[in-house]
């Protein structure tokens, strides 16, 4: 059996997209009764990061020793990935000698060349590209406030970075409509876009996008590794905040989710985010804790 890795959504089949998401609400139940099976004891997890991370790096810290294993944080600083050494090198090395590996880079091509060479399963904690644990964690969100969300409408207001360009997978493999309103120049992929045809449309006004939505997304308008553009990118987003009035255009059920961290009054209003009744986005960030610990389990038994 080859390795099974999750670099993007589309590395699961849907069937296998939904197992997970189902493993996830039984170990979260789980976790609530206090039984986490000890289903890691002797494995170990290495997690790379090369940005940074509160929410990736304790959810899966943090599972892999409530399931009984262990998780060892690496970072350029400390390691020779950060003085050179090459990431096939240090993918033959590290994963000779732990079970499963995470990590968050910069370019999408950087966790390829580490996936092709790695014994065990490699996961995306985040690239430039794709961020396919938060959208895991979306979807479980989505489903354990409002059910399934085949055939709903989700509307991305803002950036069309790497949690976006995992949306576009979701609604591919999901089956939901999705609407993305980004100012001109900060468009997704158009190859992904072309690739998700009808199913995603691209509008520059949030009113319309927002219309009829069941969902509401946005992130922060400069990710990590864009921190110069932060101010001319705040005047260029100035018309996309997602605020209350914004979501007067969406269906009475909306949700709000961000993926987090989020910055206040720009691209959500504080109050919205602090509204419990619409904005779910502290059982999002819980989620990613139960999600990734069903991954790795998935990923793990399926490598074998
Ligand atoms: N949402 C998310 O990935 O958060 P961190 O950057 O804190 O890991
Ligand atoms: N788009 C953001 C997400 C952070 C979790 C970034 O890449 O910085």
């Amino acid at each position: 059996m080859s390795v099974r890795h999750f670099l993007t959504l589309r590395d699961l089949s849907v069937a296998e997209l939904h197992d997970v998401i189902d493993l996830s609400i039984k170990m979260k139940a789980a976790h609530y009764a206090g039984r986490d099976e000890q289903v890691m004891a002797g494995k170990v997890l290495a997690m790379i990061f090369e940005k940074a991370s509160t929410r990736t790096r304790v959810s899966f810290e943090a599972g892999m020793a409530q399931l009984g294993g262990h998780a060892i944080f690496l970072s350029p600083n400390d390691t020779q990935l950060g003085r050179g050494e090459p990431v096939e090198d240090s993918a033959r090395v590290i994963s000779r000698m732990v079970d499963v590996v995470m990590i968050r880079t910069f370019g999408h091509d950087q966790i390829v060349r580490f996936a092709e060479n790695s014994k065990v399963p490699v996961i995306n904690g985040l690239t430039d590209d794709y961020h396919p644990c938060q959208l895991l964690a979306d979807i479980q969100t989505f489903i354990e406030h409002r059910g399934s969300i085949k055939g709903k409408t989700v509307a991305w207001v803002g950036d069309g970075n790497n949690v976006c360009q995992s949306w576009i997978n979701a609604a591919m493999l999901f089956d939901f409509r999705l609407n993305i309103a980004c100012p001109k120049g900060y468009e997704p992929s158009s190859a992904l876009l072309a690739e998700a045809g009808d199913r995603v449309r691209l509008t520059h006004s949030p009113a319309e996008a927002v219309k009829g939505a069941h969902l509401v997304t946005t992130d922060v308008y400069a990710s990590m590794g864009q921190e110069q553009e932060e101010e001319v990118r705040l005047k260029h987003f100035s018309d996309y905040q997602v605020n209350h009035g914004l979501l007067s255009h969406a269906a009475d059920d909306v949700i709000f989710l961000h993926c987090l961290p989020a910055h206040r009054d720009e691209e959500v209003s504080a109050s919205l985010l602090e509204d419990d009744a619409i904005s779910k986005v502290w059982d999002e960030a819980e989620n990613r804790l139960h999600v990734q610990k069903a991954l790795m389990v998935f990923l793990m038994r399926e490598s074998q």
